[in-house]
């Protein structure tokens, strides 16, 4: 035991500056262990207590009846009741019972303040007060765990780590995660459920805390006080990914995706779990101004990432989903050289750096939801030359973006992914759109035996994977953007390649969905999806009812006509601003942003990166108005959207520079504007402003407002 432990305590004093904070905890716990447990002595009355840097909120943890417990309050109330924390593992003692408290009630402080390659903000401060909480069993062979704690003005998070002691020795196998979270049965909620086929693709659900069973984080709570809580973890690397099951009405357990064997994780001490977030803020948009994810994952692992570049792109895309084209080759084939090049004339024309084209390499033909073994990512179809156009659209001063959808057949991409991210590069992509459409619970990976077997998109194995295609991308200059993806939890810091995602219903859904998103649903999304990181929503549908146009091909019915973006023209540009994305889509067709140039304008001045971002106003499921300053124009941009009731915000323009003075370009909703009666009705004018002006925004029912600020 002596050994390990020493061995353990030398690479952790190899570790970076950074780390060395906790060593000092760490040590005094393992010399605990090494002495037999008896030099640290439980400490007081077994209630330890780290408070936020501005006092706001405070954790108290205790060991109350043997058992690991945290307490929140915010502004000297309780806001959390006791809830439990512990781990439960198939082969070893866990730390469920008899728990005691032992180690240093030291808080340190941390405030710092790092830059991101890209991001909706450059300067991002990380600003906490720390607490490491060991935990020693009184009884059973010698182990400890500490639960680390970070407390931020805007919330905190909190994970555990495990010793490598005797008793912890060889593989863990994690059965159970004990974390509790009491949010109260009266609280608000907004969540999606967990487990279901449609893996994150969930319209929001909105009801009390009591009624919630099964919900993906982030989930949004609201409580009768007013106070704004998100739940949700950050770092999550070689774990399985938590959902919150509910114990009672109102109180949650943190439920880990079991892999195919049964088993949650499989690890080995020393280790680390991902953090468990818990954001505060006294009102909605407080939750969006909050960096804590992002903070609580490990700094670039990548080195120089100039070669990751966010943009705006256009793509043959919306022309499958609105079945004027197939992914498939039969006849009406989307991805054909010539087709591709009219998309990357129009890119080049209008600014875009990106051709996203889906639907070019083999395997699309038939049933391809169920045919996942049948992708060939190198091999494209014949009426698509890959190195004609990788050359054509570098000589526009353009890219092509890649494709690979994996139809959830992990086994099958991995074995070719290498390949086809050298092709690729060859062709001067860098960007990959991934996909793994496939029912939750369904991707194929065979284990060691060469059997068969099924995992979920957030199950331990998963979490794997997305890793490995992300570090394989960045060995050639590529960043991904995946669909059905696992949640995010902040990764893009550690991996800036990794830089957007789906995860959640898209523009996609307005095309088949039945039904299509609901004209809360970018006002819930701000508060919840987005919470995680970008979105890459794909915005910017101008032809607001595509199955209404007759059907290309008698086998080609449209969908439904009640499928459609339920929202206003003016909205679907103000969601450039509202959800971020470093790599931002201009999805609808060539053609029908040729209908409406002017409203296109909005599209190609905003930016894709930022140099700030600022949530100015909002309620959950009701509206929400953002402001982002461009990372390279310095310009700012403005962009407010409602539900289906209109309203009228008055929105000070404070964030803009004192003493200047701007035109504002407004791109707003007519005032005869409705999502269904009336969609098109937009007014574009201009106005003279300064830091002391308010905007008057007249929101239309499921409408928006874009506003570029151009300083005169
Ligand atoms: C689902 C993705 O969300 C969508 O963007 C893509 O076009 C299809 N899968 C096909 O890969
Ligand atoms: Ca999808």
């Amino acid at each position: 035991m002596r050994d390990r432990e020493c061995k353990y305590l030398q690479d952790f004093a190899e570790e970076p500056a950074g780390e060395r904070e906790m060593l000092g905890s760490w040590m005094k716990l393992a010399a605990a262990l090494v002495l037999g447990l008896t030099a640290f002595g439980p400490l007081h009355a077994g209630t330890l207590e780290v408070s936020s840097p501005d006092g706001n909120i405070t954790v108290a943890v205790s060991d109350e009846g043997g058992h690991a417990t945290y307490t929140v309050s915010y502004g000297g109330e309780v806001v959390m009741e006791p809830a439990r924390l512990g781990l439960l593992f198939a082969d070893h003692h866990g730390f469920e019972d008899g728990l005691e408290i032992r180690g240093t009630a030291d808080v340190t402080t941390t405030d710092e303040t790092w830059e991101q390659p890209w991001g909706e903000r450059r300067l991002v401060r990380n600003h906490y007060n720390e607490l490491r909480v060991g935990f020693i069993p009184k009884e059973g062979p010698a182990r400890a765990m500490v639960v680390a704690f970070r407390v931020f003005d805007t919330g905190l998070g909190f994970r555990y780590e495990l010793l490598p002691t005797e008793a912890l020795a060889g593989d863990i196998r994690i059965t159970d995660e004990l974390t509790q979270f009491s949010i109260g049965g009266d609280a608000d909620a907004w969540w999606t459920p967990s487990r279901q086929f449609n893996r994150y693709e969930y319209i929001y659900r909105t009801g009390k805390a009591a009624v919630v069973d099964d919900a993906h984080t982030p989930v949004t709570f609201r409580q009768p006080n007013g106070l704004h809580i998100s739940i949700h973890e950050a770092a999550l690397v070689d774990y399985s990914g938590m959902s919150l099951l509910a114990l009672r009405p109102g109180s949650f357990e943190a439920e880990l995706r079991a892999g195919s064997d049964g088993i949650k994780v499989h690890t080995k001490a020393p280790f680390k779990s991902p953090w468990r977030t818990i954001q505060i803020a006294p009102d909605a948009p407080g939750l969006i101004n909050s960096d804590i994810i992002l903070n609580l994952n490990e700094p670039n692992k990548l080195g120089d990432v100039s070669w990751v570049e966010p943009g705006k792109y256009v793509g043959i895309w919306w022309a499958m989903h609105i079945r004027e084209r197939t992914w498939g080759n039969d006849g009406i084939h989307g991805a054909t050289t010539e087709e591709t090049k009219r998309y990357i004339d129009f890119a080049a024309e209008h600014g875009f750096s990106g051709v996203l084209v889906e639907g070019w390499n083999i395997g699309w033909d038939g049933d391809w939801f169920n045919n996942g073994e049948l992708f060939n990512f190198t091999q494209a179809y014949p009426d698509f030359d890959i190195e004609e156009l990788g050359a054509y659209a570098l000589s526009k001063g353009v890219r092509l973006i890649g494709h690979h959808e994996t139809s959830g057949n992990i086994a099958n991409y991995e074995a070719q992914m290498e390949d086809a991210f050298d092709l690729y590069e060859r062709v001067g992509v860098r960007q990959v759109k991934t996909g793994y459409v496939a029912d939750a619970g369904d991707l194929v990976r065979y284990d060691d035996d060469g059997v068969k077997q099924y995992e979920w998109h957030d199950s331990q194995f998963q979490v794997g994977h997305h890793l490995r295609v992300v570090e394989a991308a960045a060995k050639r200059k590529i960043s991904i953007n995946a669909h059905e993806p696992v949640k995010d939890t902040g990764l893009r810091r550690t991996y800036p390649n990794w830089m957007t995602r789906e995860g959640a219903r898209g523009m996609e859904f307005n095309a088949w969905g039945t039904p299509p998103n609901p004209p809360e649903h970018i006002s819930i999304l701000a508060y919840t999806r987005m919470l995680s990181g970008p979105m890459d929503f794909t915005p910017g549908i101008f032809n607001l009812r595509p199955n209404e146009k007759p059907p290309v091909r008698e086998d080609m019915q449209r969908g439904d006509a009640s499928n459609r973006p339920q929202t206003t023209l003016a909205k679907q540009l103000a969601l450039y601003v509202v959800l971020y994305s470093p790599l931002q889509m201009a999805a609808d067709l060539p053609e029908h942003y040729e209908e409406r140039m002017d409203a296109f304008q909005f599209i190609k001045d905003v930016e894709a990166d930022w140099e700030d971002s600022i949530a100015l106003q909002g309620e959950v499921g009701e509206y929400v108005a953002i402001a982002r300053q461009g990372r390279e124009s310095k310009e700012w941009f403005l962009g407010a959207v409602t539900d289906a009731t209109p309203r009228e915000l008055l929105i000070p323009l404070d964030f803009l520079e004192e003493g200047k003075s701007y035109t504002a370009q407004i791109y707003r909703d007519g005032a005869n504007a409705h999502w269904d009666t009336n969609p098109y009705d937009y007014v574009i004018e201009e106005m003279q402003v300064t830091s002391a002006s308010k905007l008057d925004a007249a929101l239309a029912s499921s409408g928006g407002i874009a506003v570029r600020f151009v300083p005169n």
